[in-house]
């Protein structure tokens, strides 16, 4: 089984996937890792680690279609069974989300559908929450709004402030991420028309 990994930024759930997969704990081989920023410390973690790493700048393109057509073209010369985006900032044209439907993960720093987008450990800190968190979810066309596989919690600490519950949660990520990869690789979890689906139990 292999995957694909797209980033845009720092990468720390790609090294917590590089590591899972280092004890043998991904079920899967991460083939390439693909970034629409050069300067994405996560290519250096694909580096270091030894896996393709491949930028593919966004603003090179003309269009969402041109860059998306390109990036198909570079995934699918890596065969994968899974694309997982991991801190990967872009919007994906409706081409592309159908492509690889059910194939697919994205991971978002929120308890959804609660705060679909950007900023999210801010607005939830301006909403005085008591609870915060993360999602796994399959990618569908709508932004943020795919089927949700898993969820970590997290308490709200008064004095929390965005660097330090953003911590939190991505601490809780790097535990959800690679368990929910490895549930996909090991067949045990699918996207049905009835949604997700693990072991045959409706999620
Ligand atoms: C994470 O908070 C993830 O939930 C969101 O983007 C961030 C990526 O962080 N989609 P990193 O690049 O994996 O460190």
């Amino acid at each position: 089984q292999r995957l694909v990994v797209l980033i845009s930024g720092s990468g720390s759930n790609l090294q917590a996937l590089i590591d899972a997969e280092a004890h043998d704990e991904l079920g899967g081989e991460i083939a390439a890792v693909i970034s629409n920023r050069g300067d994405a410390y996560g290519l250096v973690r694909a580096r270091e680690a030894g896996i393709p790493a491949v930028v593919l700048p966004h603003h090179e393109y003309d269009s969402r279609e041109a860059f998306d057509a390109a990036l198909v073209k570079v995934i699918d010369r890596h065969a994968p069974d899974l694309i997982v985006l991991a801190g990967f900032m872009r919007i994906l044209t409706p081409a592309f989300a159908q492509r690889y439907h059910g194939r697919m993960l994205n991971i978002h720093p929120s308890l959804l559908p609660e705060y679909r987008g950007l900023n999210t450990h801010a607005r939830a800190l301006a909403d005085n929450v008591k609870e915060h968190g993360a999602s796994v979810h399959f990618v569908t066309d709508e932004l943020d709004g795919g089927p949700v596989v898993v969820q970590a919690a997290v308490s709200v600490a008064p004095e929390d402030d965005e660097a330090a519950l953003a911590e939190r949660v991505l601490t809780r990520e790097h535990v959800i991420y690679p368990m929910t990869v490895r549930w996909f690789m090991q067949g045990r979890l699918k996207l049905t028309s009835d949604g997700p689906r693990l072991d045959n139990h409706p999620l």
